[in-house]
């Protein structure tokens, strides 16, 4: 894409912006950010521009959103293993939730970029020492010692290379067919035979299995269900990389976030009078921001107005983080007075921020069955306001981690110490995940057949 290397206003530049590095050094910052400023962009604006279409047809109830990875991205987990291993359990889920619930799904990561955080508080005190909160590693290092945690701008440009190497990667599968239907659906059917709870989602598999000999047997083309597009997102934390990562797109005059395909902004930073929703009002990428348990009815209005003016469906995602306990009460009356609004959002459900917890060991964890309970709570408040569903926004890696409690292969709390390896918040390992995908698409089907009852919910339509 033709660029500009200096995009024409600033505004959000001027305004109060939450979660900032305290950077000790300034020209440092100044310097990476002008470097950044000249790097080749890492997406190009025409697919932020297609992923707004899938999203638009989100916004209407004609496809799904899955949207998952890590909740921090890290330098060290830079492998050709576990990328590929997060992209295929990404993939596996696709294709169940895409057969079981008849429906496109739109695959957005966490990916080849989520390397920031936002913490609840600026420090962390260890035996009598106090020191700078972990950020991600685009700020500072895990380790907790003096060096590791003062923030280094020098990240900032390992983080460009790092999202780079991994969309390339990710690409390249995408491109190159990884796994393929087939082999992806083998994989699915492995787990529904080996894993304890597989036993439950042998009809579902069945089903996809006859979808996929009938489609065989036509000779038809793979539907567009099984496109092989896939997108990448992160969260616009830091905006001194995101903005220099913005570019106007020669075709339109539109300016892009050339870091990420979509970008959401996080619960701690979506005040509508602050840097990050400016920053998100003047760029086109779709844009997703979350909305926790302390959000107002009128902030999500707000929202609206700054980020949807033109009430353009799949422009705006919402992701309610209410927690299973909060979701039935919070969430009707931000979808109530959205749409009367006369906005066409998407409402995506993260199950995952509203239902953390600290073990006695001090894991901070999460019960699967509260994960699953917040998506049935979702699926439940839009279906008695006649508004869409349109997807789940989860914490995952493909690796057999134990850092969240339950599903099918159950891991209990005794055990989280065995493979805990999350950076920040703990993640669905690639069980885990694949467990919510079936237990997803089986409420997605009880959705469908109570509201669409005309419409097939085979998955071999
Ligand atoms: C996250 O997605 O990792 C996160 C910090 O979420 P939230 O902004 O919803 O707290
Ligand atoms: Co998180």
């Amino acid at each position: 894409m033709p660029v500009t290397p200096d995009p024409p206003v600033e505004a959000w530049h001027a305004l109060p912006a939450a979660q900032q590095p305290d950077w000790p050094d300034a020209s440092a910052l100044r310097e990476v950010v002008t470097e950044l400023r000249a790097v080749p962009p890492l997406v190009f604006a025409g697919e932020c521009d297609q992923l707004r279409r899938r999203l638009a047809a989100v916004a209407r109830g004609e496809a799904f959103m899955l949207q998952g990875g890590d909740c921090a991205e890290t330098f060290g987990s830079l492998t050709a293993d576990q990328i590929s291993s997060k992209l295929k359990t990404l993939l596996q889920m696709a294709i169940v939730l895409s057969y079981a619930g008849s429906v496109p799904v739109v695959k957005v990561g966490r990916i080849a970029g989520q390397y920031a955080k936002p913490r609840s508080s600026a420090t962390e005190t260890r035996d009598g020492l106090t020191l700078p909160a972990y950020r991600g590693d685009a700020v500072n290092a895990l380790e907790f010692t003096a060096r590791d945690r003062t923030p280094d701008p020098r990240r900032l440009k390992r983080m460009y290379d790092a999202s780079s190497a991994t969309l390339n990667l990710v690409r390249a599968f995408m491109a190159g067919g990884y796994g393929g239907l087939r082999q992806l659906h083998s994989w699915n059917q492995d787990f529904v035979r080996t894993s304890p709870a597989g036993q439950g989602y042998e009809a579902l598999a069945r089903e996809i299995d006859n979808a996929l000999n009938f489609m065989t047997a036509c000779g038809s083309e793979p539907d567009e269900r099984l496109t092989n597009e896939f997108y990448a997102s992160h969260e616009a934390l830091l905006l001194d990389y995101e903005w220099a990562l913005t570019r106007v797109d020669s075709r339109t005059g539109g300016l892009y976030d050339t870091s990420a395909h979509m970008v959401w902004i996080g619960e701690r930073t979506r005040r509508a009078d602050g840097a990050h929703i400016a920053f998100a009002a003047d760029i086109r990428n779709p844009i997703g921001v979350k909305l926790g348990p302390s959000t107002t009815p009128r902030e999500a209005v707000e929202l609206v107005e700054r980020l949807d003016p033109d009430r353009e469906p799949g422009r705006l995602t919402f992701i309610s983080r209410m927690g299973a306990r909060q979701v039935r009460d919070l969430l009707p009356e931000l979808v109530e007075k959205v749409t009367s609004a006369g906005a066409q959002v998407v409402w995506v459900c993260d199950p995952m921020h509203g239902n953390t917890f600290t073990t006695t060991s001090g894991h901070k964890t999460r019960r699967f069955d509260d994960v699953l309970d917040e998506v049935k709570g979702f699926f439940e408040v839009h279906t008695s306001l006649g508004s869409y569903p349109g997807g789940i926004h989860v914490e995952l890696t493909g690796d057999d981690v134990t850092e969240c409690v339950g599903g099918g292969e159950e891991i209990l709390i005794d055990q989280l110490h065995q493979r805990y390896e999350t950076a920040c918040d703990p993640r669905l390992n690639r069980s885990q995940s694949l467990d919510l995908a079936f237990l997803t698409a089986e409420v997605h089907r009880t959705w469908a057949a109570r509201i669409r009852p005309e419409a097939s919910v085979s998955g071999a339509r």
